[in-house]
């Protein structure tokens, strides 16, 4: 209910930034001066399998599912998720907003490419029938050793599940796109992120929130703004997400 209310007085008051934004190549070359090469792991055999696999999932449940497949994360976010886990080679992620889990999916194939790591997600699926058998569907039974999945807002589940992780090397965002839900989850999470760490944030376009970390000094500040050309799902369409290396 918190969350529905939170979404209401954001149409109603919340104004869209003006961000500059950079096209997902530039991004990708902005990541490569900070975190190392990024050409060899787009070619990846895992990267591939994970998103043929995708697109094969989302096109079986579409028009059977309780959710909305514009809920699973973009082509473009999906694999930036996997190449930062790839280039970072994290101990710690830490997800908000699983739905069908498909970046869960590209963050524990990447988890696995590097033979370590937990991806630690926090999820309040929505009040739906038959959530359960779609909650993290994208997720394949072979990866979920290195999962743990937290049913809860991320305002009551993230203060303790951080204070007991210590750090995070990767953050993602995706859960209530509100200005107040991604102020608190940002703002519990800088502290804990460590150095060099990075923070991927999905629409990010829709509030300040975001324009707020970049306040903190930040190594990399970026907003990405490109279309998808070979979408997890539907049609190409546009797609916004946010960069931050701390
Ligand atoms: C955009 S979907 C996540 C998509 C997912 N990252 C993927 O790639 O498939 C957003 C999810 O966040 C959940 N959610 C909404 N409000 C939330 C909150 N306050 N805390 C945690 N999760 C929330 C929704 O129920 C939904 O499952």
């Amino acid at each position: 209910m918190a969350g529905y209310v939170d979404l209401g007085l954001g149409s109603l008051f919340a104004r869209s930034p003006a961000y500059e934004t950079v096209s997902w190549e530039n991004a990708l070359r902005d990541l490569e001066s900070r975190l190392g090469r990024v050409a060899g792991i787009l070619e990846e055999p895992a990267l591939k399998e994970v998103e043929e696999n995708t697109r094969r999932l989302l096109e079986e449940i579409r028009g059977v599912d309780p959710f909305s497949l514009r809920w699973a994360a973009d082509s473009l976010l999906a694999r930036c998720c996997y190449v930062v886990c790839r280039l970072l080679e994290p101990d710690v992620v830490v997800e908000t907003g699983v739905a069908y889990g498909v970046s869960s999916a590209f963050v524990l194939t990447a988890l696995e490419e590097n033979g370590g790591g937990v991806l630690h997600s926090v999820d309040l699926p929505p009040l739906r029938r038959r959530y359960e058998w779609f909650w993290g569907i994208a997720v394949d039974e072979a990866l979920r050793g290195r999962w743990n999945l937290y049913r809860g807002s991320s305002a009551r589940v993230l203060p303790g599940l951080l204070e007991e992780l210590e750090t995070v090397n990767l953050f993602v965002h995706d859960s209530l796109h509100t200005y107040r839900n991604m102020l608190r989850e940002f703002g519990a999470v800088w502290p804990r992120l460590r150095a060099g760490g990075v923070i991927l944030a999905d629409d990010v376009e829709r509030n300040g929130a975001f324009g707020e970390l970049r306040r903190k000094d930040p190594a990399l500040w970026r907003v990405v703004w490109d279309r998808e050309e070979q979408p997890l799902h539907g049609r190409a369409a546009p797609v916004t997400f946010g960069l931050v290396v701390k």
